[in-house]
């Protein structure tokens, strides 16, 4: 028997056993071609036919509108950061939350293209929450509002969009990806690093509406223009095959074994709520990061009372097959990254394992 742990790692992260199964038994000879899906063209039909299946199930999943483009690119969500700036911002101003560290991150590179604008910063809280609509002052003549929809490092979340007054919306969704439904149609554009919720690394996924990929400026260099991703089925240049097979692979998992997003929604939110009980029952042992309104189903944060304490938590923990379990190091404390991949059971496993520490440790 293969030995499997319960990985809590905020990603590259755990991918669904199955999809992991499946790529292993064709490895060596994909759809009787006889080679890998490493070996491939990504011109061949073999992969074209993953490419378009992977589409379909995106466009199922996330419901997206026939006026959207799905595009597949490499660079990370990192890339994005600055590629979006450049296709949108053009020396002009654009709305930015930073609620995080992502967020941070994200405008840096929008003020080497622009005069971007923090609406919401949460920095000095340490980034525990995140805006709600009154909190912020939408400037009506920004080219886009921007924000982290979930904050991978902080553990803080905002699953719903804003109503920007017609400002183009544009979201980094990269570590709550297809973790519950999303109203697509309110957005000019989501990305997401694919290396948590939907593939492993090397793919970064834009969804970008008709009306907002014709805003690119003609001096954009080719790579860096999304119209060109959008007009070549992502195969302007060589795709990461890998990691797109990947994707048809965990999204057919999504649709077979757990529906929709509704109901990956609900799967997630149980899991969540396993962990985030222990924290709460625990009378102060476990203390969480984030505001309760503004708690990630994701990523989960908390400290103990001192640095050894968290030492030895996450060293047992280990023992019992529960690793990765470090907090990033600008927050410290520890973190439990439980992305649509992680099981119940494996929350399960993390609930009981810490009410055990907390019983010798207490
Ligand atoms: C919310 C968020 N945005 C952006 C990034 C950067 O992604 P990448 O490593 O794909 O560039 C990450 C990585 O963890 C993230 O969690």
């Amino acid at each position: 028997m293969t030995h499997r742990v319960y990985n809590f790692g905020a990603g590259p992260c755990t991918l669904p056993l199955s999809a992991l199964e499946e790529a292993q038994a064709e490895f060596l000879d994909f759809a009787g071609t006889g080679m890998s899906i490493l070996e491939i063209s990504h011109r061949s039909a073999p992969y074209v036919e993953v490419y378009e299946a992977a589409q379909a199930n995106m466009r199922k999943l996330l419901n997206v509108p026939d006026n959207y483009k799905i595009v597949f690119m490499q660079g990370g969500a990192t890339m994005q950061f600055s590629m979006l700036a450049m296709n949108y911002l053009q020396g002009g101003t654009a709305d930015y939350v930073v609620a995080g560290t992502w967020g941070k991150k994200a405008i840096a590179e929008a003020k080497k293209e622009g005069e971007p604008r923090v609406v919401f910063n949460s920095a000095e809280e340490n980034f525990k929450s995140m805006p709600k609509q009154a909190d912020i002052d939408f400037n009506p003549d920004a080219a886009y509002f921007h924000y982290t929809s979930n904050e991978t490092i902080q553990g803080v979340e905002h699953r719903t969009p804003y109503d920007t007054g017609g400002v183009p919306q544009i979201c980094d969704m990269s570590s709550d990806f297809m973790a519950y439904p999303v109203d697509v149609s309110k957005y000019a554009m989501i990305y997401a690093g694919a290396q948590k919720n939907a593939a492993p690394a090397g793919l970064t996924i834009a969804i970008i509406s008709d009306e907002q990929l014709a805003k690119a400026p003609d001096n954009v260099h080719t790579y860096l223009d999304y119209r060109i991703h959008a007009a070549k089925d992502s195969a302007y240049n060589t795709p990461p095959v890998f990691p797109i097979y990947m994707l048809s692979k965990v999204t057919s998992w999504m649709l077979n074994e757990v529906g929709d997003l509704d109901a990956m929604y609900v799967r997630n939110k149980a899991k969540a709520d396993t962990i985030y009980n222990a924290i709460d029952n625990s009378g102060g042992f476990y203390k969480g990061h984030a505001v309760k309104d503004n708690r990630s189903i994701m990523n989960i944060t908390w400290t103990m009372n001192t640095p050894e304490l968290e030492s030895k938590f996450m060293a047992e923990a280990t023992k019992h097959d529960l690793i990765a379990l470090k907090g990033h190091r600008s927050v410290g404390g520890l973190r439990a990254s439980i992305y649509n991949a992680m099981s119940p059971e494996g929350c399960n496993a993390l609930a009981d394992f810490m009410a055990e520490f907390q019983r010798v440790n207490g």
